[in-house]
């Protein structure tokens, strides 16, 4: 058969990640590559006492089909638990449950964008976000970044530059808190000044933020959406971080006339995200246990980051350069020197370590000297010895 495979398929390239993730199981090699969260903060006890009512007691709803948009009680319980969380107000019609935020990043470019629009990103962004928007055949532009997030006057300029060559982008997507690849905040400053942007040139704002809760440093910023005149945010929100990524629930944020057409796209993707997952999230709210895991997690994730950090300062007086996150998951390493770090990657993992080189997170080709450092998931001795043979991948000791 002479397969004929879609256009959109032109800009997808087997990612780095999901190779990294078949290399993870080598015997001794220690990944600081993928994303997860450590399976010590999955909280096993309290999903098998809630799984084991709901089939009890409910087994006609929990194992049926649920509506697109969710199941009601699910719905009608995250405005709560936002507003608690993140500061501010929606109601259940605002609401759409996911499989997964990552869902919610491929309805977003079917629901507010054509193939070939240009849309708006971090640079470098995440990964995944940068399939979506490949999958939906968009152009990204990114903006570059430091330690204060997305230059927001880099943006202003861009946009107008755009808009004068006929290009309007049709989105901006951010990752303010604790970016994934980065974990960089961006300060209130910007963020007021991103929202102003998006208001004034009418493009509308995309707000990702699978990490805010986890935070193990300084004082909170508040999300863009509860900021004045962020009603007309699109916030993307997850499970994975504070309950377990392997039930894949996530959720979007939206004014009421964009929850109707993600609505008509998630017809289409699935019918509806799957309906066990979204009764154990609302027990897990209900309960309470949401708010007691996710304090557990800041303690042991918040040791982590201290480990990986004096790691890097104890091996790494070369030059090279990394993010001090105060929260998520994620170090930025940007190594002293002309390197490539995706060249480095076999080199590395003959030492015994994998990682992520910068290249797979940016839009352009570029942050080449860079590379994303996980510190969740490893035991604390792994952390140590991984930023051991990193060094000793990069810096030649004579
Ligand atoms: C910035 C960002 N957005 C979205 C996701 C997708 O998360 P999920 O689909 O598990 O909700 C991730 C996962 O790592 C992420 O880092």
């Amino acid at each position: 058969m002479n397969y004929k495979f879609s256009y959109f398929l032109n800009e997808m390239k087997p990612s780095e990640i999901r190779e990294l993730l078949k290399m993870a199981s080598t015997p001794g090699l220690i990944s600081l590559g993928g994303g997860m969260p450590n399976p010590g903060t999955f909280p096993s006890a309290v999903l098998k006492q809630i799984m084991d009512n709901l089939i009890e007691t409910r087994s006609a709803q929990v194992f049926q089909y649920a509506n697109t948009l969710g199941v009601q009680e699910t719905l009608d319980i995250i405005p709560g638990y936002l507003e608690k969380t993140q500061g501010f107000k929606c109601t259940p019609q605002n609401v759409i449950l996911n499989s997964g935020s990552q869902q919610g990043l491929y309805e977003l470019g079917k629901v507010l964008a054509d193939p070939g629009d240009t849309i708006i990103t971090e640079e470098p962004t995440y990964v995944g976000a940068i399939s979506a928007f490949n999958a939906n055949a968009l152009k990204m532009v990114g903006i570059e970044m430091d330690d204060e997030g997305m230059k927001t006057d880099v943006l202003e300029s861009r946009i107008k530059s755009l808009i004068k060559a006929g290009t309007k982008p049709s989105f901006i997507y951010t990752i303010p808190t604790f970016q994934n690849p980065t974990g960089f905040t961006m300060s209130l400053e910007r963020r007021k000044h991103i929202l102003e942007l998006s208001n004034s040139y009418d493009i509308p704002l995309i707000e990702d933020n699978p990490y805010g809760e986890l935070r193990y440093y300084g004082n909170k910023v508040p999300p863009i959406k509860s900021l004045k005149g962020g009603d007309g945010v699109l916030y993307l929100g997850t499970f994975s971080k504070v309950m377990t990524p392997g039930l894949r629930l996530g959720y979007t944020i939206a004014p009421t006339e964009v929850i109707s057409k993600f609505n008509l796209i998630k017809q289409a993707l699935d019918l509806a995200t799957n309906t066990f997952s979204q009764y154990v999230a609302y027990e897990y709210i209900k309960q309470g246990s949401i708010y007691k895991q996710v304090a557990l997690n800041i303690e042991m994730y918040r040791k982590k980051r201290d480990i990986m950090v004096n790691a890097l300062e104890e091996e790494f007086r070369d030059g090279s350069t990394w993010s001090k996150p105060d929260g998520g998951m994620f170090v930025w390493l940007t190594v002293a020197g002309n390197v490539d770090t995706k060249q480095m990657v076999g080199e590395a993992i003959k030492n015994g370590v994998a990682y992520i080189s910068g290249q797979a997170f940016s839009t352009t080709g570029g942050q080449k000297r860079s590379m994303r450092l996980n510190f969740t998931y490893g035991d604390d001795e792994q952390l140590k010895e991984g930023i051991r043979r990193l060094s000793k991948t990069f810096i030649k000791k004579n």
